[in-house]
């Protein structure tokens, strides 16, 4: 087994989900502050599970005795538009996707099984990512702007019945 190849490819992997789960988080922020609660919670909820591939492939190098680098492999953008924002995240997504397919094929011609095995697992979860994202484009693209003051709309409601609640209770 060649370790080094594969420390090498773990902590490649590690930087690519550094770079979503920043960029994921600073979507999940600007999209919260306008009101658009869905859409700001599916952010969310994938910046964590970037957050437990960096988990596995950190467990797997240490596995293999080598050093966790943990350094983004680029600094976030700061797009404030919705549509791009998906648009950014289908990409990496995509990216990731064919990344993570030739790192599987690397770690087989370094006699590596076990981290072979681990990036295809993840690649599962890209591809649900991914169809998530563009499931959401699909939506924003045929509802337009319905789409989004629905979600705010609905967070309006939500805070007008707690407030109605707490003068009757
Ligand atoms: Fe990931
Ligand atoms: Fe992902």
């Amino acid at each position: 087994m060649d370790r080094k190849k594969s420390i090498n490819l773990l902590n490649r992997a590690i930087a690519e989900e550094l770079t979503a789960i920043h960029q994921y988080m600073y979507f999940h922020f600007v999209l919260d502050d306008l009101g658009y609660d869905l859409l700001a919670s599916i952010f969310k909820k994938t910046a964590i599970d970037e957050m437990l591939h960096t988990e596995k492939f950190a467990e797997r190098i240490l596995f293999l005795n080598g050093e966790i680098e943990m350094k983004p492999a680029k600094n976030i953008e700061h797009i404030k538009d919705p549509e791009q924002m998906l648009k950014w995240a289908m990409k990496a997504e995509e990216e990731a996707i064919d990344m993570y397919n030739e790192f599987a094929l690397e770690a087989s011609q370094a006699k590596d099984a076990g981290t072979k095995q681990l990036f295809e697992n993840v690649i599962i979860d890209e591809e649900r990512h991914f169809d998530t994202f563009s499931t959401e484009l699909e939506n924003l693209k045929k509802f337009g702007k319905e789409y989004l003051s629905q979600q705010a709309m609905e967070r309006s409601k939500r805070l007008g019945s707690q407030i109605k609640s707490q003068e009757t209770g």
